[in-house]
């Protein structure tokens, strides 16, 4: 993980690179589609959340909100570490593809959820805060 910047209205922004791979896909069914990360660089340093994002797909930049920590939901390995993103206004088969992710503020924790609804209704209101911060 590189640390870009420290500028005076952004918190640290870190790069990850990482590849596309296949994922359960429960996020499309629950109507917040995300693509599933293997990272090419080490995240040992990376902390866990829930991160506002930038990513590069093919040289084009997209907004998106990004997931990385373990997932109480959709995994039966609580200590596995999970990197996955919903882009905005992009539906692309890209698994298999190196993408680039600018992790640019952090805006929660990572939730423990037993009911599928709660964490739904949690993701909504990630988006919705997203949206507003790239819109303001
Ligand atoms: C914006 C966002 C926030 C998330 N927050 C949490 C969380 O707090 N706790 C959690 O267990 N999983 C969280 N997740 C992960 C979801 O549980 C996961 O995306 C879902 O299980 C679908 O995964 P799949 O598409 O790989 O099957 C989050 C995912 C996204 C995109």
């Amino acid at each position: 993980m590189i640390q870009l910047a420290q500028s005076v209205n952004r918190e640290m922004e870190l790069e990850l690179k990482a590849k596309v791979i296949k994922g359960a896909g429960l996020g499309k069914k629950y109507g917040f589609p995300t693509i599933n990360l293997k990272p090419l660089v080490n995240t040992e340093h990376t902390p866990p959340g829930i991160y506002i994002c930038a990513i590069f797909i093919n040289k084009q930049k997209y907004n998106g909100v990004m997931h990385c920590g373990p997932k109480s939901i959709g995994s039966n390995d609580i200590n596995k570490i999970y990197f996955e993103v919903h882009i905005f206004d992009f539906n692309q088969n890209i698994y298999g593809k190196n993408v680039i992710i600018h992790l640019l503020k952090k805006i929660r924790e990572v939730r423990k959820f037993k009911d599928v609804n709660a964490l739904i209704r949690q993701i909504k209101n990630d988006i919705k805060f997203t949206k507003k911060y790239f819109n303001a």
